[in-house]
């Protein structure tokens, strides 16, 4: 990590990657934002939009997606993709009080975040988020762009589709699948397999629509 760091995004998730870098001893040059709600980042200066990132060298810098979402896996995918596409490289973000079992595998961009636990055999993909406190039990399958909220816990071997949002606090029992694009709501307790692009919530978690 000896290149220029710049985070994507100036929110609430933003704010919280500061401190993930600041822990490991990294400082961003700086963050964009393509929106005027950007809050203050510890003095970081924003450095425009993400148009003047893509004008940059890709080989000269490191990407850290600061998009979060409460819900919307969409936009932090849009902007991993974006980038990538034009040969960006993102970084792999460990927080130092994360537990994280030697043998998990962590793809390009994914973030876990302070007091997280990731146990034995775990498989996290592209720009997904395990997030504050999150409890991602053994041989757990996570896709790409998922956010698991903070303080979710996966029981063992549970499946997770690319793009699903997994609500803040919510429960999912072992060995079940949660589809593609879906959103389980926060607080829930998934007992069954959710079918892609659909939303739960509940205890147990039922079905209330097609997101
Ligand atoms: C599921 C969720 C997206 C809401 O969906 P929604 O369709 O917009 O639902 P609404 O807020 O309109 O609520 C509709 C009804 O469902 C209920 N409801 C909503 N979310 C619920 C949940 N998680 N558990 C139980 N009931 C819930 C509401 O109380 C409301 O009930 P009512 O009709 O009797 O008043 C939201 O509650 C949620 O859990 N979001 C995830 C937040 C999160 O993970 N944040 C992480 C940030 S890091």
């Amino acid at each position: 990590l000896n290149k220029t760091i710049i985070l994507i995004g100036g929110g609430g998730h933003a704010a919280v990657l500061v401190e993930l870098l600041k822990a490991l001893d990294l400082r961003p040059a700086g963050f964009v934002d393509n929106n005027a709600e950007a809050i203050h980042l510890q003095g970081l200066p924003c450095l425009g939009s993400d148009e003047d990132v893509l004008n940059l060298d890709p080989t000269k810098c490191e990407l850290v997606n600061g998009v979060g979402g409460s819900g919307n896996t969409g936009p932090r995918m849009a902007v991993y993709q974006r980038f990538r596409k034009r040969d960006f490289r993102f970084v792999k973000l460990v927080h130092p009080s994360a537990i994280v079992a030697s043998d998990a595998l962590l793809a390009e961009g994914v973030q876990v975040m302070a007091g997280a636990i990731l146990q034995t055999g775990v498989i996290v993909a592209e720009n997904t988020i395990i997030n504050t406190g999150a409890i991602v039990d053994h041989h757990c399958r996570i896709g790409a762009h998922v956010h698991i909220a903070p303080g979710v816990v996966l029981s063992g071997a549970v499946t997770v589709g690319d793009g699903a949002h997994i609500g803040t606090g919510a429960s999912i029992i072992q060995g079940r699948s949660i589809g593609a694009g879906s959103l389980v709501g926060s607080g829930s307790v998934v007992l069954t397999d959710v079918a892609p692009e659909t939303k739960v919530f509940g205890v147990p978690a039922i079905p209330v629509a097609r997101r």
